[in-house]
């Protein structure tokens, strides 16, 4: 991919002719604000959700529905998104005109929430596909499981068809962040967006055309689509310290209800594989293993176990994997064996009690997971290395001294849930690149209200750019924080107009603030219609009683655009002065 890597600080041309474009809209929106404002002064506001599962994707589209209705929205020249509020993102402009006609925009999507689970045989016929490709990981699994369980759409547009639309809407950016760099490399290698141009890492400064991201060979366009980015900007999970066990559990379910499989097997055969070390009695007695089933069952799941994994033996070239199938088929041998000897010594007592057996029929039968034996071998393989977010490197063996070695040796990295470093998108748009005047974010996250802002502060610090102060003094209401606050930028930095979800207006004290974050934790999903309608009425109410604050902002930031344009004017013109 060496040519078709940018190295640069700049937005690319694609954005900027978006951008460019954008900014007509935006002037007329101001204009009709009553916001003085010319051509060549439009400010750059970006309005950034953060994460928070479905409780952010909900509560972006009611914060989104109120600026509308109350003439803001168009505004807006970008649209940045973590974690959850991807998932709303990505949904919302599945509909080029979205921001023009929010009603109905916000209402498919609500409609499609409340509705009923995206049909097997969907999902199923995204994964097989996804399953044959190299860099198949956890992500596939949970992008097709949020698809069809939370968002209950799955969404096959590709971001990259986006490039070519007008400037209907504010200018998406998605954000990951790179998994090896998060936990130990250097603080520039860790932040990745997407856009519809270009995807890559913001603050190396290293991007590919968006349509190629996932691409392993030159000439092919992997075009990762919105289930897959839905997958990658959500998973939170991926950084292992979330209970691994539950998410798990999660999954298996998940998939043990598509395919009509007994959990039992999945989790059974997950515990087998997880820990080759157990011994046959062990294993006879796992809680949900066959330990539980009577004997001809165990003796034709048996059967059925083997073929499942001479089947799988068949169809896998990937070393560890057929190395797992060897170590688990000797066990059930060994099982196997262990089981006639004993059922032969039991079968005269057996005769006596006929009564008490098929109470657990496990079909193995549906879905084709027979068929498809390599898929759940290699899943569970996944969930024991609990591998997330491979992504075919771009950079491999992209020749450039002056980077990290890590990012040309590797054939993959790992994108996961940027919410693991920073809960709101800030790091795109901080410095020279997108030259923000204005931020609103959005701060739907858990825990301690400042806690991302705060983060993302010190990781400005640490790239040395700017960002605007932040009093300590505030951070004492971190437990029920206002429900508004702006950090004013003095020169470079831009505004902040921070506004958390729960606080002082919709909350009576810091317990209740607890309460609503527990009611509406991050991983109970899918929420109920009643939990959403509360979600999206919250997100909007939050926006709505701080019109004025926004509008005063929006003003400050022309103001503060042509006077720093005027600035720029006076210097350019002494320096020409200075010349002649
Ligand atoms: C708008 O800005 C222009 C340029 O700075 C100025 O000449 C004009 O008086 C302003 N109009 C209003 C209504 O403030
Ligand atoms: C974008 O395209 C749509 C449909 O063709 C059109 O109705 C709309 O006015 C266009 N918007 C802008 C901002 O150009
Ligand atoms: C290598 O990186 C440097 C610094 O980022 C850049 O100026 C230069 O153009 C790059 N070289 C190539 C071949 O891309």
């Amino acid at each position: 991919f060496q040519n078709s890597v940018r190295q640069s600080q700049h937005v690319c041309a694609g954005e900027q002719v978006y951008v460019q474009k954008r900014k007509q809209v935006v002037l007329q929106s101001l204009n009709s604000l009553g916001i003085n404002c010319s051509e060549d002064s439009v400010p750059h506001i970006a309005l950034l959700g953060s994460g928070g599962g479905q409780r952010a994707a909900v509560a972006l589209l009611g914060s989104l529905h109120q600026m509308k209705k109350d003439g803001l929205l168009d505004s807006v020249l970008y649209l940045g998104g973590v974690s959850g509020s991807t998932w709303s993102m990505s949904s919302l402009y599945s509909d080029p005109q979205w921001s023009v006609k929010i009603d109905t925009a916000v209402q498919t999507i609500v409609s499609s929430m409340t509705g009923p689970d995206v049909e097997w045989k969907e999902a199923w016929s995204w994964l097989s596909d996804r399953v044959k490709k190299e860099d198949f990981s956890l992500t596939d699994i949970w992008g097709a499981l949020i698809s069809s369980t939370i968002m209950k759409k799955m969404d096959l547009r590709r971001l990259s068809d986006e490039a070519s639309r007008n400037a209907t809407n504010p200018y998406p950016i998605y954000c990951a962040v790179e998994k090896y760099f998060f936990s130990e490399g250097s603080v520039d290698g860790k932040w990745f967006e997407v856009s519809p141009h270009e995807a890559g890492f913001t603050d190396l400064g290293l991007f590919i055309e968006t349509s190629l991201l996932g691409s392993k060979l030159q000439g092919e366009k992997a075009r990762i689509d919105m289930v897959k980015l839905q997958g990658i900007c959500g998973s939170a999970l991926a950084d292992g310290e979330t209970d691994i066990e539950t998410i798990t559990d999660y999954i298996l379910k998940w998939l043990s209800e598509i395919f009509g499989f007994g959990l039992a097997v999945l989790r059974w055969l997950y515990d087998c594989m997880k820990n080759m070390m157990f011994s046959y009695e062990e294993l006879l007695h796992r809680p949900f293993g066959p330990g539980d089933l009577a004997a001809e069952e165990k003796e034709s799941l048996y059967g059925d176990l083997h073929q499942l994994i001479a089947h799988a033996k068949d169809t896998t070239k990937d070393r560890a994997i057929l190395s797992d199938l060897e170590k688990l088929q000797q066990l059930l041998e060994d099982e196997h064996k262990t089981l006639r000897k004993e059922s032969e010594s039991k079968s005269l007592q057996r005769k006596e009690s006929d009564d008490q057996q098929g109470s657990q029929q496990l079909s193995l039968e549906s879905g084709g997971l027979i068929t498809d034996g390599t898929f759940i071998m290699k899943v569970i393989h996944l969930l024991r290395k609990w591998e997330w977010g491979t992504t075919n490197n771009f950079l491999y063996k992209y020749q450039n001294s002056s980077l990290p070695p890590c990012l040309h040796t590797k054939e993959s990295f790992h994108l996961v849930d940027a919410g693991l470093l920073v809960n709101v998108a800030y790091p795109s748009f901080l410095g020279d690149k997108r030259d923000i005047d204005l931020i609103i974010a959005l701060d739907y996250s858990a825990g301690n209200a400042f806690e991302t802002l705060t983060v993302a502060r010190d990781y400005a610090a640490e790239l040395k750019k700017p960002f605007p102060e932040i009093d300590e003094k505030i951070l004492e209401e971190k437990d029920w924080p206002k429900d508004c606050y702006v950090f004013e930028g003095k020169k470079k930095e831009p505004t902040i107009v921070f506004m958390p979800l729960f606080n002082r207006n919709n909350c009576k004290d810091a317990e209740e603030v607890t309460a609503k974050m527990s009611e509406f934790s991050t991983f109970q999903l899918p929420y109920s219609q009643d939990q959403i309608v509360f979600l999206l009425k919250t997100g909007k109410e939050n926006m709505k009683r701080n019109k004025e604050t926004l509008l005063r902002e929006f003003k400050k930031a022309a103001e503060r655009r042509r006077s720093r344009k005027s600035v720029l004017q006076r210097i350019s013109q002494s320096c020409l002065l200075s010349l002649v």
